[in-house]
């Protein structure tokens, strides 16, 4: 009989404690709203004790999506942390609280000098009170990977009798290999069916050795119910096991493992697509069903192979994790018909004719630049008009920009615009860049930092989209700004401008 694993998907939270992946609150609430498309059964939100801001976000993140998906959102076993959750969390169907709580001796003896069974009653305690608020209560046993078995299992048993639902066993640090890992979910269920066969067993792998896909799948071959990933595998240090590869290889190798999930694969590359636009975190271009080279074959041999059969080297089609395989390319005479099909085939429904025209009339723009509009193209008007709705209105807007380089005096001229007062100053610098966010720094008055500048090619063919991210220090914090445009000058000014507005926005709410 085929099990059903249920997953939990927790890059709004694991992967958003990532250096330089923060999203703001109308980024989280997109997000979300993908992940319930391609229905994970449950969204870790966020960490809701960390910061107002943050508490917020979960809020606004579970109003959003809460409704339909089950939502959690993780607390440290200390009361005030277990009531954010509460509060933030509540008005979701199907909420339950996530506390953590390390159980190696390292994590009891360094990180909380404290003896065991301490460490054992303070999980005892924030486990009961939870349980007094909502019925589902998720244990996190931290670092279970390397800590001593029967003290794990001690405390295991110990927070089930308290009210824990579900028992999270961590693998923290990436510490395990799958052989291993298996045996110690293997042990765990064992006990936990004469325990309580009603709890839940799950898994939460990180990825130090590129061990996370194999050793969640290993756990699940041994017996566990529910597993904790995030999109393209981001997450803390080198990330968490990627959803899109268990979630695969569950399905390619369903003879093996008798298991499935309810997860929507054709929504698979869409989701990873937005996670990278969000965040500006490159997926690597060979990795596993979302790389940009996970279906591309080049070699003469492996061409003519997959021309006879796609079978000879293909073991899943690229349509069932969502990459179209017969791309249409639009130009400026295709039609408001095309372009509303290629929309919609990347899951953009209009909300009104006014909304479609809108975008139409943006495709025509681009159309006319680039020559040849791709899937990539499309994906970055349909975000950009999104981000458009969604943003709080922008403090500094980009009026014009002039910018003349050389050897010896790169040299930009911008005009800025704040609530209807225009500004315009010149600056030289370095170089083109340089010259251009000096002057922007001296129209915004702002001391900011640039902390680092990327950028990138977004789509294909000789006018492509060139996506620019950066980073800036302002008073010890880090905001990011991303844009995108053909012309590389101006997605740079306004990468700038929206580091420099997030800066600023969150100035105006302290
Ligand atoms: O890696 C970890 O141990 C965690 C827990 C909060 C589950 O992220
Ligand atoms: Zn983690």
């Amino acid at each position: 009989m085929t099990r059903n694993i249920i997953v939990l998907d927790t890059t709004l939270r694991d992967g958003e404690q990532v250096p330089g992946a923060k999203m703001n609150g109308a980024q989280k609430i997109e997000f979300a709203e993908q992940l319930k498309r391609l229905r994970v059964d449950i969204v870790e939100v966020g960490f809701p004790a960390s910061s107002k801001g943050d508490f917020n976000a979960v809020q606004d993140v579970v109003r959003s999506i809460g409704d339909s998906v089950s939502v959690t959102a993780l607390a440290r076993a200390i009361k005030s942390d277990i009531d954010a959750v509460y509060e933030s969390i509540q008005a979701a169907h199907d909420p339950f609280i996530h506390i953590v709580l390390g159980t190696s001796d390292v994590h009891v003896e360094r990180k909380f000098k404290r003896s065991k069974d301490q460490i054992l009653q303070m999980g005892v305690d924030a486990v009961a009170y939870a349980a007094k608020l909502l019925p589902q209560v998720q244990y996190s046993t931290e670092d279970a990977s390397r800590s001593e078995f029967e003290y794990l299992w001690k405390t295991i048993e110990a927070v089930v009798k308290a009210g824990a639902t579900i028992i999270n066993v961590p693998d923290t640090v990436g510490f395990a290999e799958p052989e291993e890992f298996g045996h110690l979910i293997y042990k765990i269920k064992d006990r936990l069916n004469n325990l309580n066969s009603n709890v839940i067993l799950s898994v939460h792998c990180h990825n130090d050795l590129g061990l996370a896909t194999a050793n969640t799948l290993s756990a699940i071959k041994n017996g566990a119910d529910k597993i904790e990933c995030t999109i393209n595998g981001l997450g803390e240090r080198a990330g968490n096991a990627s959803l899109e590869e268990v979630v695969m290889a569950l399905k390619v190798r369903e003879s093996l493992f008798a298991c499935n999930t309810n997860i929507n694969t054709t929504e698979l590359i869409r989701t990873s697509r937005l996670l990278t636009y969000l965040t500006g975190i490159e997926v690597q271009a060979n990795k596993a069903i979302t790389g940009e080279n996970a279906f591309a074959h080049s070699s003469g041999i492996h061409q003519d192979g997959l021309l006879k059969d796609k079978q000879v080297y293909e073991i899943m089609s690229p349509e069932e994790v969502g990459v179209e395989n017969m791309e249409l390319i639009l130009t400026a005479r295709s039609g408001r018909h095309a372009v509303k099909h290629a929309v919609e085939k990347m899951g953009y429904v209009a909300k009104n004719a006014d909304d479609f025209e809108q975008l139409f009339h943006r495709f025509l723009s681009l159309a006319d630049l680039k020559k040849e509009v791709y899937d990539h193209d499309l994906f970055y008007l349909i975000t950009e008009l999104r981000e458009r709705t969604n943003k709080i209105s922008p403090l500094y807007e980009l009026e014009s920009y002039q910018v003349v380089t050389n050897e010896l005096y790169p040299t930009a001229t911008v005009k800025l615009q704040r609530n209807g007062v225009e500004m315009k100053g010149s600056a030289v610098g370095d170089g083109p860049v340089d010259a251009l966010y000096s002057v922007i720094k001296s129209l915004t008055k702002l001391d900011t930092e640039l902390k680092s500048y990327k950028i990138n090619s977004l789509s294909r063919g000789k006018e492509a989209v060139g996506r620019v991210n950066i980073q800036l220090i302002y008073q010890g914090k880090t905001y990011s700004g991303r844009a995108m445009d053909t012309d590389i000058i101006k997605a740079s000014a306004l990468a700038f401008l929206n580091a420099t507005n997030a800066a600023l926005l969150e100035m105006v709410r302290k």
